[in-house]
């Protein structure tokens, strides 16, 4: 139900830890939130505090997390509200099924080498998992899925940050997802 400035919906950022998720998020919340519309970030590190606390980084446990994460999402979108995901969200099923839950859900593949991610290593978890101290660390000792066909892909490699979420204000107007007086 694409009627804005009243309909909501969800944009999931999903990649490599340390691609740049959380800051895309931060921006265009930051953005959106200039023109009064209402914004939510659910952030894996936040929402990992309360409303999944306790849970850990086994493939159940993730799934388990990205599914309550989508629930929260649905809820938000379906009252109206722009609900900004920045999970790693590894498993494609987990983000299909997500999607297939909240119906309108813009995908953006936060896209960086994983070298790169490394060498950037912003919590220095990287490090630590090369050291073994962290176990099932995405991208070191556990899987990401890329996504198939995200409606946004921006490469935090090549595009500054102001690039890359001018590419997914362009998109989200294409989609008429918000009025071109927003760009
Ligand atoms: S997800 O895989 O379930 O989507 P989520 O985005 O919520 O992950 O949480 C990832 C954050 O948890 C990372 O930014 C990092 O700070 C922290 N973290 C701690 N242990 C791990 C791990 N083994 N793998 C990935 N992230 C981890």
């Amino acid at each position: 139900m694409k009627n804005y400035p009243n309909s909501g919906f969800t944009v999931w950022f999903t990649g490599l830890p340390g691609a740049g998720k959380s800051t895309l998020s931060k921006m265009l919340a930051e953005r959106l939130k200039q023109f009064h519309l209402p914004v939510q970030i659910l952030d894996g590190d936040e929402v990992r505090k309360r409303l999944t606390k306790g849970l850990g980084y086994s493939h159940e446990d993730r799934e388990e997390n990205i599914r309550r994460i989508a629930y929260v999402a649905k809820l938000l979108t379906n009252i109206g509200g722009i609900t900004i995901v920045a999970a790693i969200s590894p498993y494609l099923n987990s983000r299909e099924e997500a999607r297939a839950e909240i119906k309108d859900f813009v995908e953006v593949f936060v896209q960086c080498p994983l070298q790169m991610c490394i060498q950037r290593d912003p919590k220095g978890l990287y490090a630590k998992a090369n050291r073994g101290e962290i176990s099932n660390f995405t991208g070191i000792s556990d899987p990401y899925e890329p996504p198939e066909k995200p409606e946004i892909i921006v490469r935090t490699d090549e595009e500054k940050p102001e690039e890359s979420l001018q590419k997914i204000l362009t998109e989200l107007v294409k989609l008429k997802y918000i009025p071109e007086s927003l760009i």
